[in-house]
């Protein structure tokens, strides 16, 4: 197997078992903070003509460790001699919390390992794979087609961008009318979008390290910011207020779960605040974080992003709610924007999903950024008034109408995901 590693065979046998190792590291995306989540296969090839034979599998696990090359090589024992690892990112080779993976792959007596991307982590950076060729392991860098390139890209999006920045992956969610309201008038906000869009959002959650709201939404809706898809409570993320004020009620859900689930609170002069309440939201089991403001007066968010990045943090899911929102895009801080559009129009008297300026007055059309369209998914919406509202009123922009054999609630909701292009 290893006489011709060039030959068109084995180039598919490669890129198919990375697309095994890629498949395991996204199953653990958002749960291995501060590590990247990564996949690991093991295979010992049986003679030049028969397919390898799989050994052993491994992801990095919640928490970060083992890594995913630990338990690889712990289920494959001692038919990783002369075997090949498929990891998804270039082995680590120096002493961490774990001892380099790229000695225990050597010791293990692995002959060959293929990888999907070098570690951009300044302490390698290519020294993995310096370091397996010298101990004589041939290592091989897969050219990826570009489907498998971007879900590689995308589970250790956030690793790459906080070692190389310093702040972790930002992704904004929101979830709007078509005409861009957030809520209504009357600050009703429950539920804009249907079931599955609420779902997708549950699944976005898990695959993000952290949640973050600003004070407004916490106090007004109480959101729990936790995964609620069945079986996937574990990959709730850290939930996270920015609260200058201190304005948390004690009795709000996210004190009441802070116990359970890891919940960070930054404001500013904590010690001005009414101490009683000050230290009633810290025997909940919250996180209290100073931090200071910046020059807008509100609590300084590139500060936050770098301590939240100190800690591990590599991406946060922000969900609202406009005001935060807006200062992220104003000080360019977003990386990704989810936005799902359900059917049904609030109006002007609505809460902007953008409610102020963000660019400076007087910008002529052509100098506003226009953002990168990465995709857009369909939700059925079929369970649900506003769906059956848009129905009546014959809303057709935008959204498919009909083909559903449901019935006729089947107008359904958008999400469309953008990169979100720097400014200026
Ligand atoms: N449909 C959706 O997707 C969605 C999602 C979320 C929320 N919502 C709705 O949105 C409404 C709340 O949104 P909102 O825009 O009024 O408030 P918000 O953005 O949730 O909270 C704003 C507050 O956060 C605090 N904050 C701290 N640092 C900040 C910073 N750097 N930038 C901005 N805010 C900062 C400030 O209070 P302090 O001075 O106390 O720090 C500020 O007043 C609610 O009606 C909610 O139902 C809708």
């Amino acid at each position: 197997m290893r006489s011709n590693m060039s030959s068109p065979q084995q180039k598919t046998i490669d890129l198919n078992l990375m697309r095994v190792a890629i498949g395991l590291a996204e199953r653990h995306v958002g749960c291995t903070y501060p590590n990247p989540a990564v996949g690991c296969v093991i295979v010992q090839p049986v003679n030049g003509q028969d397919p390898p034979i799989m050994v052993g599998r491994g992801v990095t696990a919640p928490g970060g460790r083992p890594h995913a090359e630990t338990l690889a090589l712990a289920e494959a024992g001692h038919r990783a001699q002369g075997a090949t690892a498929y990891v998804t990112l270039e082995p680590c080779c120096h002493h961490g919390g774990t001892p380099p993976c790229a000695d225990a792959l050597i010791q293990a007596g692995i002959k060959r390992v293929v990888i999907a991307a070098i570690d951009p982590d300044p302490r390698m950076d290519g020294g993995g794979v310096a370091y397996l060729r010298r101990a004589g392991v041939h290592v091989t860098q897969l050219t990826l087609p570009p489907d498998l390139a971007q879900r590689s890209e995308a589970v250790i999006a956030g690793f790459v961008k906080r070692v190389t920045t310093g702040l972790p992956l930002i992704s904004v969610k929101i979830a709007s009318s078509l005409d861009g309201r957030i809520a209504t008038g009357g600050g009703e906000s429950r539920w804009i979008t249907g079931a599955a869009a609420r779902q997708y959002g549950h699944l976005l959650r898990a695959r993000h390290d952290a949640i973050l709201v600003g004070s407004e939404t916490a106090c007004r809706d109480d959101p729990a910011l936790d995964c609620r898809l069945p079986g996937m409570a574990a990959f709730s993320p850290i939930r996270i207020v920015l609260d200058g004020r201190l304005r948390l009620p004690i009795a709000a859900q996210l004190g009441q779960n802070a116990a359970r689930l890891p919940t960070w609170l930054f404001t500013d002069g904590a010690a001005a605040h009414p101490p009683a309440h000050y230290q009633a939201l810290k025997q909940t089991g919250i996180e209290v974080i100073e931090t200071t403001r910046d020059n807008s007066q509100q609590l300084d968010l590139t500060k936050i992003f770098t301590i939240l990045a100190e800690r591990g943090v590599t991406s946060v899911l922000v969900e609202g709610g406009g005001q935060l929102i807006a200062n992220l895009l104003r000080q360019n801080l977003v990386d990704r924007l989810y936005w799902f559009r359900a059917p049904v129009i609030i109006g002007g008297d609505g809460v902007a999903a953008i409610p102020t300026a963000i660019y400076p007055t007087g910008l002529a059309l052509a100098d506003f950024p226009r953002l990168a369209l990465i995709r857009t998914e369909i939700f059925g919406g079929d369970d649900q008034g506003a769906a059956q509202a848009g129905v009546q009123a014959g809303v057709q922009a935008g959204v498919q109408a009909g083909a559903r054999s449901e019935g006729q609630n089947s107008l359904v909701e958008k999400l469309e995901v953008y990169h979100c292009l720097r400014y200026g």
